[in-house]
């Protein structure tokens, strides 16, 4: 079975091709253009995306080697995102389903990213703990079967990705702001400033990351480059203090659940202090990460998973729509 995955949901026109499991192409336009606003602008994204489908589409099937008439079925991200940018991808995936007379999958953004953890290893086995970190969601999941998921804590105000986002801003670096901090604390001490790392009293598994980015606002007011702290050293410090909550509530949850497996999904999962501080903490624990290409927004994932929702029989009226604050079930 050949599937075509569209992804729209924010500033990445992306789209792949997945054969019987194997992804045989995963190509990704990013929307530089936003670069310059310190931010996604919704509607400069959706035209974008308008402008870049056809495109990125052609690309993705020459990649793949595949012509459009070989395509089984359509899968695109439904929700949650952006509104404007959800209905560009979805308005030109029933057009492109009607015209092919092919089945249409909608697919949840969240549950394509922890399903990319399956591109790692086929052989992944529930139940396992994901951590889902992007720039919308910090959540703890526990995966039991497809379809059979609850969630165990997530943040109370700003997502991981956002805290990397805003902390870049506030420190002069660029959007996104998760790359443009890993950049800038390569040899900085993670030590040398403390910034608080929040909710971390007793069981908690809930995150919030507004009293960091508040911390470092105030830091940086004062701040002066001097001999003993360099911005390196900020940002190293800032971005350990992301990594530990993340790596201290993963722990958590993994010994709250007895779980054997804990997989990393979204943006952030790009991170190498995550990486890194992750399979410290849990030595003994199977820890999967998806390939670079796989953790940023990506067509791969919903074409993955647009053909694991066919095989298990799941069918679709063409009339759906976006959805913008989509959430995954939870039982
Ligand atoms: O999953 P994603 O591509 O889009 C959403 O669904 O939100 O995640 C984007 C987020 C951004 O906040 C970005 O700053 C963050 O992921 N990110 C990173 C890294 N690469 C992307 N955060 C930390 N380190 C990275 N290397
Ligand atoms: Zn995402």
């Amino acid at each position: 079975m050949i599937i075509l995955g569209i992804e729209t949901s924010c500033d990445e026109t992306a789209v792949s091709v997945c054969r019987n499991g194997e992804i045989l192409s995963n190509t990704v336009s990013s929307q530089l253009i936003h670069n310059s606003y310190g931010g996604v602008v919704p509607e400069i994204a959706s035209r974008e995306h308008e402008k870049l489908l056809n495109i990125v589409v052609d690309k993705s099937l020459g990649e793949a080697g595949i012509n459009l008439a070989d395509v089984d079925a359509v899968a695109v991200t439904q929700g949650p995102g952006l509104a404007g940018t959800l209905l560009t991808g979805i308005s030109f995936a029933k057009g492109l389903a009607m015209g092919l007379n092919i089945p249409l999958i909608p697919v949840n953004h969240l549950e394509a990213h922890i399903f990319a953890n399956f591109l790692v290893d086929p052989t992944l086995e529930y139940p396992f703990v994901c951590l889902l970190v992007s720039g919308g969601h910090t959540q703890l999941w526990h995966i039991k079967n497809m379809d059979s998921y609850t969630l165990l804590g997530e943040t109370r105000d700003d997502a991981a990705g956002e805290a990397f986002d805003k902390g870049a801003r506030i420190l002069g670096l660029g959007y996104p702001g998760g790359p443009a901090i890993e950049t800038e604390a390569i040899g900085g001490n993670p030590d040398a400033v403390h910034f608080p790392r929040g909710l971390m009293g007793n069981d908690s598994l809930e995150f919030s990351y507004s009293g960091l980015k508040t911390s470092l606002l105030y830091f940086m007011d004062d701040f002066k480059e001097n001999v003993s702290i360099s911005k390196n050293d900020v940002a190293a410090s800032y971005q350990q203090a992301i990594v530990d909550s993340l790596v201290e509530k993963m722990n958590r949850a993994v010994y709250q659940t007895k779980s054997k497996t804990c997989v990393i999904a979204g943006g952030v999962a790009a991170n190498k202090t995550l990486r890194i501080c992750s399979r410290e903490k849990l030595a003994n624990i199977r820890i999967l990460f998806p390939d670079l290409s796989f953790c940023t927004d990506n067509g791969a994932m919903v074409s993955f998973l647009g053909e694991v929702k066919l095989n298990a029989g799941y069918t679709t009226n063409i009339e759906f729509g976006a959805q913008p604050n989509l959430k995954m079930a939870t039982s």
